[in-house]
C-alpha cells in the first residue's frame, strides 16, 4: 500500500474543480474563486456547463443500464460534490438493494456527501486519493458495504484527468481492474484533446494548480482519445464502444445535443 495521502486541501482561495463543476451545473456549494475560475473557462469553452450536464445525463444512463445487467455495488471514484440524480439515486431507483460508496480526496465534497447521506445505510463516502487503489478498495467503509467476490461497478467520470501522469492513470486503472471480478464493470469518461487543442491546451494550463494535486507534473494538454484508450485494455467494451459523451446509449426523449461538439469521451467495460 503506498504512503501517499496528500488530500486537496480546504482553500477557499483557491478554485476547485469540484466546486467550479458545481458551479457549471447550477449549484450553490461553490466560492468567488471557483465561480471567477468558472467565467475565465467558460469565456474560453462556452460548452463547458452543458458538457458538465451530458456528463450527469451520461452518468444516469449509464448507472440504470448497469443495474439491467444486474448490478448492484458501485465504487464512485472522483465523485465531486453531490448534485440531482447522484448514482446512488440512479441506483437505488433501479434496484433498493443497491449499495454505492462515494470516493473524493476534496474534503468539501467528503463534509457535503457525509450530511446528505448520513441516514442512507447503503451508500458511504471515503476519503481517499485516487492514486492509491489499493487503500480505497481496503478502506473500512468501502469493505462493509462491497463485496469485492461479487461483479462491481467502478465509476471514474471526469475524473482521471486530474492525475497528469500518463503512468500513473494507466497504473490505478490496471490496479482497479486487476483487484475486481470477473462481471465487474469500469466506467471511464474523460475530456479530450482531439477536438479542440488550443482551447484545452488553456484549460489544462488554468486547472492545473499543484496546491491541489501535490505532487504531480504538469502536462500542456488534456490526453487525446488515443492515449486513454489503453485504459481500456482488458476490457469488453460495451456496444457502442468509446464515443463521445452524448453518443452512449442516448435516452429516447433526452436533449439532442451534437455528440461532435462534446469534447469527451466515455466507455464501458467488463471484466471477462
Ligand atoms: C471534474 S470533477 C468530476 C465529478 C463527478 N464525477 C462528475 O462527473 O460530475 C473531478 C472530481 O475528482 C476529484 N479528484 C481529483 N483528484 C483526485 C484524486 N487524486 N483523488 C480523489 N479524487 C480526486 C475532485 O475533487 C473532483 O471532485
Amino acid at each position: 500500500m503506498s504512503k501517499r495521502r496528500d488530500f486537496a486541501g480546504f482553500h477557499t482561495r483557491t478554485p476547485n474543480e469540484a466546486r467550479v463543476v458545481d458551479y457549471f451545473l447550477g449549484g450553490k456549494d461553490n466560492f468567488a474563486a471557483d465561480r471567477k475560475a468558472a467565467e475565465q473557462a467558460v469565456a474560453l469553452a462556452p460548452e463547458l456547463p452543458m458538457m458538465a450536464l451530458e456528463s450527469r445525463r451520461f452518468l444516469g444512463r449509464v448507472v440504470r443500464f448497469l443495474a439491467g445487467e444486474g448490478i448492484r455495488q458501485f465504487v464512485d471514484i472522483g465523485c465531486g460534490l453531490p448534485t440531482q440524480n447522484n448514482a446512488h439515486e440512479v441506483a437505488q431507483a433501479a434496484a433498493p438493494e443497491s449499495r454505492v460508496v462515494y470516493v473524493d480526496f476534496d474534503p468539501v465534497v467528503v463534509t457535503h456527501a457525509r450530511a446528505i447521506l448520513a441516514d442512507d445505510v447503503r451508500t458511504s463516502v471515503v476519503q481517499a486519493d485516487m492514486r492509491d487503489p489499493d487503500l480505497i478498495l481496503g478502506h473500512p467503509d468501502l469493505v462493509r458495504l462491497i463485496d469485492l467476490k461479487r461483479p462491481v461497478a467502478i465509476l471514474l467520470i471526469s475524473a482521471l484527468q486530474a492525475i497528469p501522469e500518463d503512468e500513473v492513470a494507466l497504473d490505478v486503472t490496471t490496479r482497479l481492474r486487476e483487484r475486481i471480478c470477473p462481471g465487474s464493470w469500469m466506467v471511464i469518461s474523460h475530456p479530450v484533446s482531439d477536438s479542440r487543442p488550443d482551447v484545452t491546451e488553456q484549460l489544462a494550463t488554468m486547472f492545473q494548480d499543484e496546491k491541489i494535486v501535490k505532487g504531480t507534473r504538469r502536462r500542456d494538454n488534456l490526453r487525446s482519445q488515443a492515449e486513454i484508450e489503453p485504459y481500456f485494455d482488458g476490457l469488453e467494451l460495451a456496444d457502442p464502444g468509446i464515443v463521445r459523451t452524448p453518443a452512449w446509449r442516448p435516452d429516447r426523449g433526452e436533449p439532442r445535443v451534437d455528440p461532435e461538439t462534446v469534447w469527451s469521451i466515455v466507455g464501458v467495460g467488463r471484466k471477462p
